[in-house]
């Protein structure tokens, strides 16, 4: 028995909603512990699609415990949206087992609003293309310590109170610098009250919750986004607002770290990256086309096209080394299906230096190459296969020359967005 981290290796969408929904199957209890609805996590179950934005991925599985934790953040409308969503196709998403803590930080209105400002108020080239769901204003107020928590809904006074105060400063913002309407606070609270009604008895103590889901199997921690989205080790400031690297697993969730032990890198057999920011094996020609369409490349939250390219190994590198993988999970293989060669990055030009890591100064990246390594393709279909034994001989050269420049173990692999389609060593 050991309780699973799941987290993103790249820029996200690597298919972490896929393999949580196949290992909760084994788990007592899924616990999403940071980000909020920038995510959009695709599972597919006999041909029918599910996008879940916060809740957690294991929702499917009858009986799951399913819990939102402090490192998260809500908006509750959105939340409840989903539930009303999965409870109209029959699942129970009642809180006898799904579970928002108290310590959960709320999007507000004003946080959307300030999302689009800021974004609005920035040159083409500055945009860091968040999806506007009010990420990082609401991660700033938890910073700064005015934000709303979930288990304020208990107490509508409070609520009063906070709102007030973070609208005092916020409105000089909108109404000065941004040129917006400003927020009237009474119809943000009055709004709010029927949803904060909803969300009351969905509140608990995720950290106990944690505890005794314990006693009756594992945890399954679900990540978001993408290590080189992390608030300090990605892209800076290309990133999302929270620390999306698997220490995050603990403090966003309220458990000790000795309690992460199985810790799965997802790793998309090439790359892609949504919004803005650099992104060294980018291709901006048919090859990166194709890869676009074949792989199906748009934004589960956004519907924007992804950004595709290679393979980028200084990048998952870094992921192995800041998260410590116990097993690699390579999905969307049979993408790579009918390409003559293959490109791995195994290096970048910086400055005229070669290194193996990400450059750390600001925006590094942008003037970092890639060193190419080209290995041969397959054009077989391998959707079907369901074995290491049964893949290709290049594509299972493809995936040893993964392990061998990462260091570590490919544990899963996925040939298709199907449930099914995925076979563990
Ligand atoms: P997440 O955010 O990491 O959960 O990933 P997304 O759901 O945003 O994006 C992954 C996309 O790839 C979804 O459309 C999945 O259905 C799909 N997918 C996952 N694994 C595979 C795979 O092995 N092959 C193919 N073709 N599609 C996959
Ligand atoms: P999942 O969990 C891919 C990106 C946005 C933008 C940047 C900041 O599905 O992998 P934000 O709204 O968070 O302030 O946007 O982060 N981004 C994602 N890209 N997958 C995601 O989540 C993402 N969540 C945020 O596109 O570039
Ligand atoms: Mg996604």
């Amino acid at each position: 028995m050991s309780n699973v981290v799941v987290f993103g290796s790249q820029w996200g969408d690597e298919g972490k909603g896929k393999i949580v929904d196949i290992l909760a199957e084994n788990c007592s209890a899924i616990v999403r512990f940071q980000g909020g609805n920038n995510a959009g996590h695709t599972l597919v179950v006999g041909g029918k699609q599910e996008i879940l934005h916060l809740i957690p991925s294991g929702i499917l599985h009858p009986g799951k415990k399913c819990a939102i934790s402090n490192g998260v953040v809500l908006d509750p409308a959105v939340f409840l949206a989903e539930v009303d969503k999965l409870a109209a196709k029959g699942l129970d998403v009642s809180p006898s087992r799904l579970m928002i803590s108290k310590k959960t930080h709320i999007i507000m209105e004003y946080h959307k609003l300030m999302d689009g400002c800021r974004e609005a108020a920035k040159s083409a080239e500055a945009k860091i293309g968040t999806t506007g769901r009010g990420i990082g204003p609401c991660y700033e107020d938890k910073a700064h310590r005015c934000g709303i928590r979930a288990g304020d809904f208990q107490d509508l006074e409070l609520l009063a109170a906070k709102i007030t105060e973070a609208l005092t400063e916020k409105n000089v913002l909108f109404k000065h610098l941004y040129g917006a309407e400003p927020l009237d606070p009474a119809k943000v609270l009055a709004d709010l009250k029927p949803v904060a009604a909803r969300i009351v008895p969905y509140l608990g103590d995720v950290s106990s919750a944690i505890q005794e889901a314990e006693k009756t199997g594992d945890i399954l921690f679900e990540g978001a986004q993408g290590t080189h989205l992390d608030i300090d080790h990605g892209t800076y400031p290309y990133v999302t607002s929270s620390n999306t690297v698997v220490g995050n697993a603990a403090s966003g969730s309220g458990c000790g770290p000795r309690k992460l032990e199985r810790i799965i890198a997802i790793v998309k057999a090439y790359t892609t990256r949504v919004g803005g920011g650099p992104f060294p094996t980018e291709l901006l020609d048919k090859v990166g086309d194709r890869l676009q369409s074949v792989g199906g490349e748009f934004g589960a939250t956004t519907g924007r096209k992804r950004r595709c390219g290679w393979l980028d190994m200084v990048v998952l590198k870094e992921s192995c080394r800041l998260n410590t993988p116990t097993e690699l999970a390579i999905t969307k293989l049979d993408v790579l299906s009918g390409h003559e060669e293959l490109k791995i990055c195994v290096a970048y030009d910086y400055r005229g230096e070669q290194v193996e890591y990400p450059p750390q100064e600001q925006n590094g990246m942008a003037f970092s190459s890639p060193i190419y390594e080209t290995l041969p393709g397959w054009n077989e279909d391998i959707t079907a296969t369901r074995s290491m034994e049964e893949l290709p001989a290049n594509a299972q050269a493809y995936l040893a020359r993964i392990e061998e420049l990462s260091g570590v173990k490919v544990g899963i692999v996925s040939v298709g967005p199907d449930r099914a389609q995925t076979f563990m060593r």
